[in-house]
């Protein structure tokens, strides 16, 4: 069983236990000798390891160490640069015998994928505009298996088992609270929004079915999910008979979603849902990126810098738990 995680790593600790092995690479040294670099992992974060002066004699065995192989260390945990390090003694390959669950490696959403689902779909079941609920729920059940597991990014927010439907339940938790306040709002608008706003990251970016991102597509990286997704609704809501004036709000939400120019937003929103569609993604996205910096902080300490979040560097109360709660 794993019993030490990234997070609770400390400086001087002398560990064996189990990791991810991510991007393992014999490289040579400045002192002209040959080491192992590898990055560790698991659900709670990632650490560089590595493991000097590597011998003729176990050469092979470190080559032969390949990308998301479950492996187990033996070594120290030093400080290098700012950062902890593992220096490695001891590394192979987890054998069969030693039963490791995938789920304390991966970075996974909070909640179950099927129950998350449950929730947006019946949010889509829900709405009184037909046209909007059609293709919401079109989009839903088409898209069903991939939305399991994806996450909604490559890096940063989400990038985790089950986020984007994960980001996608939280936004419309808001958004649903949002349209109590500004009863002005059209529900049904901001919440097929919040559905489709993100939906064609399933096609910018590649995962597998371990939630963990491979990369960007060709159309992700010439288009990117904001154009992917004008251009899927724009067809889907042809094909469905959608009116005109509709459509084109619909499309125009997630052609604003990013709000700037510099962030793939061409025009900034030009109505309340899409103004509200852009505060309920940064806000969600913003909540996710401090609560994972504070996850990784001692209470009554201030968390690294965090560039997603302008390089701030949070504060994590004294009379917090371990949590962060
Ligand atoms: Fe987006
Ligand atoms: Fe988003």
């Amino acid at each position: 069983m794993k019993e030490i995680f990234v997070k609770d790593l400390r400086k001087d600790q002398e560990i064996t236990t189990f990791f991810m092995a991510k991007n393992p690479a014999i490289k040579i040294g400045a002192n002209g000798k040959q080491y192992l670099d590898i990055t560790l992992a698991d659900k709670t974060g990632e650490v560089s390891g590595k493991k000097w002066d590597v011998g003729d004699s176990e050469y092979n065995a470190l080559a032969a160490l390949y990308n998301k192989q479950i492996v187990k260390i033996k070594g120290l945990v030093v400080e290098w640069a700012g950062q902890l390090q593992i220096r490695v003694q001891r590394i192979r390959a987890a054998a069969e015998s030693d039963e490791q669950q995938m789920r304390d490696f991966v970075k996974a959403a909070p909640e179950e994928p099927e129950e998350m689902y449950r929730y947006i779909h019946q949010a889509a079941e829900s709405m009184r505009d037909q046209d909007l609920r059609a293709l919401c729920l079109k989009v839903l059940d088409d898209n069903r298996e991939r939305l399991m597991y994806y996450p909604a990014a490559q890096k940063n927010h989400h990038a985790e088992l089950g986020g984007l439907l994960y980001h996608t339940k939280r936004m419309l938790m808001t958004g649903e609270r949002v349209c109590e306040v500004y009863t002005n709002l059209d529900r049904d608008l901001v919440a097929a929004g919040v559905i489709l706003h993100d939906i064609e990251k399933l096609n910018e970016i590649e995962s597998e079915s371990d939630g963990i991102a491979t990369g960007y597509s060709f159309e992700g990286q010439m288009l990117g999910h904001i154009i992917q997704g004008v251009k899927t609704i724009d067809r889907l809501t042809a094909e469905l008979g959608f009116p005109r004036e509709k459509a084109i709000m619909l499309e125009h939400m997630i052609l604003a979603h990013h709000y700037e120019p510099e962030f793939g937003s061409p025009k900034k929103p030009l109505f309340p849902e899409a103004e509200v569609l852009h505060y309920l993604d940064i806000l969600d996205a913003r909540m996710f990126d401090m609560q994972a910096a504070l996850d990784a902080t001692e209470p009554g300490e201030f968390s690294d810098r965090v560039w997603t979040l302008d390089n701030r560097r949070l504060y994590k109360p004294q009379t917090a738990d371990k949590d962060g709660k």
